[in-house]
């Protein structure tokens, strides 16, 4: 039984096509759908659309099935179409006529986008705070390998030196910007969308702005049409923050593997973290760092699933609209992963000491070379043309050049330009009221 039904009910073909996957990403937005519930049977109190003694006992129910879904008691069942509603079939099964009034005011429309919204709210933060974790270990790598020097390439071919201080803080800046884009996103997410009903308002004065409040959201989305097109245009935003972040641990995960190659031999991991061949005994693999970059690699896939799901979608409520949580909701707990597996494993990369001692890097200080004769006083160029020519006569040698190099760039990484850089972006993200809505709903 459907809560639309009427006296016809709909086929099994489709209910099973139209339900698909779906539930089991309704299952994650559970207790957020509850959260929303609890609003909203508050605003309808204040409305005098419910009475009291109403709220009292449709609130107390829907405590109970908040923790029953944090005790992994709670299940869509067979033939309930979503978890708007099994979650109000629950509550007019144990409460009557009751459990009926939930719905006054409000449509799966907005109960779904608030569902969403609540739920991408958590997940930014997690992603947030994974990201800090990550960038705060990267940070430490940079000053402890500050003057481990290591070679920096252009076209995959030796170019000038690097070190593992400037490698590592390389990845820690650029998570540093994905922040930007992250705290874009969780603008456009911290936005109610309740009380837009199916996407045209109520003839009831719903009180918006005390949901808005009741649900820790900074705004909401005033115009009702708005609210409801802002399905997809989140989803998008999300995307192009997740791809972000998939874009800097791909460049890191993409460099591990190649760095852990026998030929380079630049940094290793303790046997336990990495894996073996059934037939080639003496096989240690980068599978966690391959995984990583592959992983990341789809994360770029989102945004185009996303786009392409709502191209051409006119205003208002479509079901295509549904098919976004199978794109978005396995990119965020990607990013997660990633982020949390790249920490994991940092933590235990070591890395190989006076690399750049060995003859075979002596190209990489060509540039030392030509930067020491323009200190004495010869132009950019003539310099340039006369290492060129030594390399080329194989007179060129590097040895002298080390200690040069940490004046410039290499000595200077800015890391606490860096730190003051993030936690500037993350003071931005104020996550104060996810927690204390909460405690105030169910309280
Ligand atoms: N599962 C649906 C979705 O995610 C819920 C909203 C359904 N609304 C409707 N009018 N059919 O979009």
């Amino acid at each position: 039984m459907k809560i639309w039904q009427k006296n016809t009910g709909s086929s099994k073909e489709i209910e099973q096509f139209t339900i698909g996957k779906d539930t089991e990403f309704d299952i994650l937005l559970a207790p957020y759908d509850v959260l929303g519930s609890l609003a909203h049977l508050k605003m309808l109190a204040k409305i005098n659309l419910i009475s009291n003694e109403e709220l009292e006992a449709l609130s107390k129910e829907l405590k109970v099935i908040y923790q029953e879904i944090k005790d992994g008691k709670f299940q869509i069942q067979e033939g309930v179409e979503d978890v708007h509603s099994q979650i109000e079939f629950l509550l007019t099964e144990r409460l009557g006529e009751m459990g009926k009034k939930i719905h006054s005011g409000r449509s799966r429309n907005d109960q779904v986008l608030v569902d969403l919204k609540l739920y991408y709210r958590d997940k930014i933060k997690e992603i947030v705070e994974a990201s800090q974790q990550l960038f705060s270990l990267l940070m430490q790598l940079a000053e402890k390998h500050k003057g481990d020097l290591m070679p920096g390439y252009t076209h995959t071919q030796l170019a000038m030196p690097s070190s593992f201080g400037l490698w590592f803080s390389s990845f820690a800046e650029s998570l540093s910007e994905d922040m930007d884009m992250l705290y874009a996103t969780f603008q456009i997410v911290n936005k109610n969308p309740l009380g837009s009903a199916a996407g045209y308002g109520s003839s009831f004065p719903l009180d918006r702005a005390y949901t808005t409040e009741l649900l820790g959201f900074e705004d909401m989305h005033h115009n009702v049409i708005n609210a409801q097109n802002s399905r997809g245009k989140t989803e998008k935003t999300i995307a192009f923050a997740l791809s972000g972040l998939g874009g800097t641990l791909n460049k890191l995960a993409a460099d591990i593997c190649l760095f852990m190659n026998q030929h380079f031999a630049f940094i290793s991991f303790p046997d336990e973290f990495t894996t073996g061949s059934s037939i080639m005994p003496h096989k240690k693999n980068p599978d966690v760092f391959e995984l990583v970059r592959a992983k990341s690699n789809q994360l770029n896939s989102v945004p185009n699933t996303v786009i392409l799901n709502g191209t051409n979608l006119t205003t208002g409520y479509h079901r295509d609209l549904q098919l976004l949580k199978e794109a978005i909701f396995p990119g965020i707990q990607n990013t997660l992963d990633c982020l949390n597996i790249s920490y994991y494993m940092l933590r235990e990369i070591n890395v190989k000491q006076n690399l750049l001692e060995d003859e075979k890097y002596q190209h990489l200080f060509s540039v030392e070379e030509v930067n020491r004769l323009v200190k004495s006083g010869i132009s950019f160029r003539d310099a340039y043309k006369q290492v060129g020519i030594a390399i080329e006569e194989g007179d060129f040698k590097a040895s002298t050049h080390l200690e040069h190099t940490h004046e410039g760039s290499l000595g200077n990484l800015c890391l606490d330009e860096i730190t003051a850089k993030m936690e500037a972006k993350l003071k931005r993200f104020d996550f104060s009221k996810i927690e204390s809505s909460k405690e105030g709903l169910l309280g």
